[in-house]
C-alpha cells in the first residue's frame, strides 16, 4: 500500500486545501480513498462521533469494542481512527506491529485522561507505600488515560477496564488484593464498586495536589477503592434535578445514564451503563416507550432520529457534548486520508516499544476477562 511507501520527498497535502471544502466534495474523497484501499484500511469510529464522520467509520462502537476490533484487525495496514487520542493509542498497542494508525486530528484529546499524569499516579503510588502494603493494591485504569499509565498497570500487577467491563475488572482486582487504586474518573470507579457493595467510607478521593492526597492516614488504611479526583467534563453536567423535572414532566419515562454521571444521577436513574449498552437498550426498547438519555449530546440525537417510534429525549437543558471528539470533522478525515493514499501519512499515534509492552499487559489481562 502506498500509505508505507512514501514518495520520494513528498510533502504532505496541506490541511488549508481542505479547511473550505464542501462537504460533498470531501465525502466523495474519503470514499474515493476507502475504495482505492479496500480491506488495507480500517476506519473506526466511537460512537460520539458526529453524524457526517460516523458514517464513513467501517466498524463503530465504545470504548471496549473498538479496542477488541483493533485487536483482530487481520487484514489492514493501517487504521484511522475517528476518536480521541487515548483510543488511537490503544489501537496502536493492540494492533499488529506492521499496522500503523492514525488521528485524524491530534488535538483530539480527553480532558479527564488529561487529569492524571505518569508523575502524579507515581508520587501518588510512593506516598501510599509509606502506609500500606502496595503489594495488596491492584492500580486500575479507565481505558481513557495515557499509555504510560497502562504501562503503570502492567509493571505493578494492574489492568485497564472500560466502562462496560469495570465491575468484572474490580472483581478481578478483589480476588487478587484487597485494595484498588482507581483512575482517572472517581465517578466510575465509585458508581462501579458501590453496586459491588463497596461502603463510600471505603473510597477515600486521591486530590493529586494534596498531601496524602487530602487523606488521614487512617483513611487510606480503611480505605478499599482509593478513587482519583478526576472526572468528565461532559458527564459532570447531568445532574440530579434534570432527573426530577423528566420523571414530573413525563410519568412512565425511564432515565437511562452513563457511568461517568455523578453518583446522586446514577442513583436516581433506571439503569446505567456504557454507551453500546446504551444503544441496545434503546434499539431493543418497545414502541411508544420514552426515555431521557444522559450521555454525550451526537449519540443522544441519533438514537433519537433512528428510532422514530420511540420518544428519546437528552438528559440535560444544557449542551453537553464532546468537544474534543468533535474536533474529528470531515476536512480533518479527507486530508488524513488522502495523504495516507499518496504515501505522505499524517498524523501516526505511535508509542514507544518500552511503553507499549507493558501497556499491552494491563490491556490484555482486561481482554482476557472476555
Ligand atoms: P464508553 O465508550 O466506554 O461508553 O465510554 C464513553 C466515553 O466517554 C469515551 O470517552
Ligand atoms: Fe473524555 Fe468525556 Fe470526551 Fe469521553 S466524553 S472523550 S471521557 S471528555
Amino acid at each position: 500500500m502506498s500509505a508505507t511507501t512514501p514518495l520520494l520527498d513528498a510533502a504532505s497535502l496541506p490541511f488549508e486545501d481542505y479547511r473550505h471544502a464542501p462537504d460533498a466534495e470531501l465525502d466523495a474523497r474519503i470514499e474515493e480513498v476507502r475504495r482505492r484501499l479496500g480491506d488495507e484500511l480500517l476506519i473506526l469510529g466511537h460512537h460520539y462521533q458526529q453524524d457526517e464522520v460516523i458514517r464513513h467509520a467501517d466498524l463503530r462502537g465504545d470504548s471496549l469494542k473498538l479496542s477488541q476490533l483493533a485487536a483482530e484487525s487481520r487484514d489492514c495496514r493501517a487504521i484511522v481512527f475517528c476518536g480521541v487520542h487515548f483510543m488511537a493509542e490503544t489501537a496502536d498497542i493492540l494492533s499488529r506491529d506492521d499496522v500503523t494508525v492514525h488521528l485524524p486530528d491530534m488535538t483530539a484529546g480527553c480532558s479527564m485522561a488529561d487529569m492524571a499524569d505518569l508523575d502524579s499516579v507515581e508520587a501518588a503510588w510512593s506516598d501510599l507505600a509509606e502506609l500500606i502494603d502496595v503489594e495488596d493494591v491492584t492500580p486500575v485504569t479507565y481505558i481513557n488515560s495515557t499509555a504510560e499509565l497502562k504501562a503503570f498497570c502492567g509493571r505493578h500487577g494492574g489492568i485497564v477496564c472500560t466502562s462496560s467491563n469495570a465491575r468484572k475488572v474490580l472483581d478481578w482486582a478483589f480476588a487478587n488484593r484487597r485494595r484498588a487504586l482507581f483512575f482517572p474518573d472517581q465517578h466510575l470507579g465509585r458508581n462501579t464498586a458501590r453496586a459491588m457493595g463497596v461502603p463510600l467510607e471505603q473510597m477515600p478521593v486521591w486530590d493529586p495536589r494534596r498531601e496524602l492526597g487530602g487523606n488521614s492516614p487512617q483513611a487510606i488504611e480503611d480505605s478499599r477503592v482509593i478513587l482519583w479526583r478526576g472526572h468528565c467534563s461532559v458527564h459532570q453536567m447531568f445532574k440530579p434535578a434534570h432527573v426530577a423535572q423528566f420523571r414530573k414532566q413525563h410519568p412512565g419515562i425511564q432515565i437511562l445514564v452513563h457511568p461517568e454521571c455523578s453518583m446522586e444521577v446514577v442513583e436516581a436513574a433506571d439503569l446505567v451503563g456504557s454507551t453500546e449498552y446504551i444503544l441496545k437498550t434503546i434499539a431493543e426498547a418497545p414502541a411508544g416507550s420514552s426515555w431521557a438519555v444522559g450521555t454525550e449530546l451526537h449519540l443522544v440525537n441519533r438514537l433519537a432520529a433512528e428510532h422514530p417510534d420511540k420518544a428519546v429525549h437528552f438528559l440535560s437543558p444544557m449542551v453537553c457534548m464532546c468537544s474534543t471528539m468533535y474536533r474529528i470533522d470531515l476536512p480533518h478525515l479527507a486530508w488524513c486520508l488522502d495523504n495516507l493514499t499518496r504515501g505522505t501519512p499524517v498524523n501516526r499515534v505511535q508509542v514507544p516499544e518500552d511503553v507499549k509492552r507493558w501497556a499491552r499487559t494491563s490491556l490484555q489481562r482486561m481482554l482476557d476477562l472476555g
